[in-house]
């Protein structure tokens, strides 16, 4: 299974947040934002990534995250040239997918708690998988609608009159057919290749699942400063009371087994003094600790 990131777009809701930095590398709390969904799909298992990102930002993604070497895992970049909708990453990394499966994961979705994502992976075989998660404003969102078996009854992007309140968050399982049904696909009238109008063609063919996020689940969105400062505050809160943070692609990769301790602890001992620093250095001393006892 591989994984594209899309961190994309203007950001133009955040501005002046976004007038010098992405949108995708703001901070959620103690982090950039978008080592939350590398995160989410490392500790997935996850190694093998293409990041999607606008011509100007690209560099700024390449500096921070470089080849995923370090954390054990290959990091590709592709660039999108203009604004012309989620579906277009498929066209754009179709050498990259060739007749492998894929995840898509837009760079601005904050996940955190259960295991229904992983779950979903290993249960997937083909066709394609979406998630769907309770809001109370659907009409932001791809709204779905589905039977208890899990079966897509209905798919709308941004509806004025939702026939559900069940959203659909921006992570997706395909199969490679996702790079054929892309190309297919025609611009909505926002000129833009929908990620709800591939979505739609596999349930017409009968291929959609959806997998409904538990109740303890949380999934953020970061696409206006309040929106922002929420997800901020709720990531600050789960670390402070629980010390242990989230997405940490460093521990993820540990924890993976992408990394053998060694390579942790040198990893470890490069970075700066600061907390974040210490949070890892203490998952180390577990980690020790649990080598030991074996
Ligand atoms: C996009 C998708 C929408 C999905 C949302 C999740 O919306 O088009 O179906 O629910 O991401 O974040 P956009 O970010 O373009 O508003």
């Amino acid at each position: 299974m591989k994984a594209i990131i899309l961190a994309g777009g203007s950001g133009s809701r955040l501005y002046p947040l976004t007038r010098v930095s992405s949108k995708q590398l703001q901070a959620v709390y103690d982090k950039p934002m978008i080592y939350y969904p590398l995160t989410v799909l490392m500790a997935a298992g996850i190694k093998d990534i293409c990041l999607i990102s606008t011509a100007e930002d690209l560099p700024r993604f390449q500096q921070l995250l470089g080849d995923g070497s370090p954390w054990g895992i290959a990091i590709n970049y592709r660039v999108q040239l203009r604004p012309e909708g989620i579906a277009q990453c498929f066209l754009i990394a179709e050498d990259f997918i060739g007749d492998d499966n894929v995840v898509l994961m837009l760079g601005d979705n904050i996940f955190s708690g259960g295991d229904n994502f992983p779950r979903a992976l290993e249960q997937f075989k083909s066709g394609a998988a979406i998630f769907a998660y309770h809001v109370k404003d659907p009409e932001r969102y791809g709204v779905v609608e589905f039977d208890r078996e899990g079966n897509a009854l209905s798919l709308q992007e941004k509806p004025e009159k939702p026939r559900s309140s069940y959203a659909v968050p921006g992570v997706y399982i395909y199969d490679s057919n996702v790079v054929e049904i892309a190309r297919d696909t025609r611009p909505s009238p926002r000129g833009e290749l929908e990620i709800t109008d591939v979505n739609l063609e596999y349930m017409r063919r009968g291929q959609l699942r959806v997998h409904r996020l538990s109740r303890g689940f949380a999934w953020l969105d970061a696409g206006t400063s309040s929106a922002l400062q929420e997800a901020s505050a709720y990531i600050e809160a789960i670390e402070r009371r629980q010390g242990i943070k989230i997405g940490c692609p460093e521990e993820a990769a540990l924890v993976r087994g992408f990394l053998t301790l060694d390579r942790f602890e040198a990893l470890v001992d490069q970075m700066p003094g600061c907390e974040y620093r210490s949070y890892l250095s203490g998952v180390a001393d577990e980690a020790r600790r649990f080598e030991g006892l074996k």
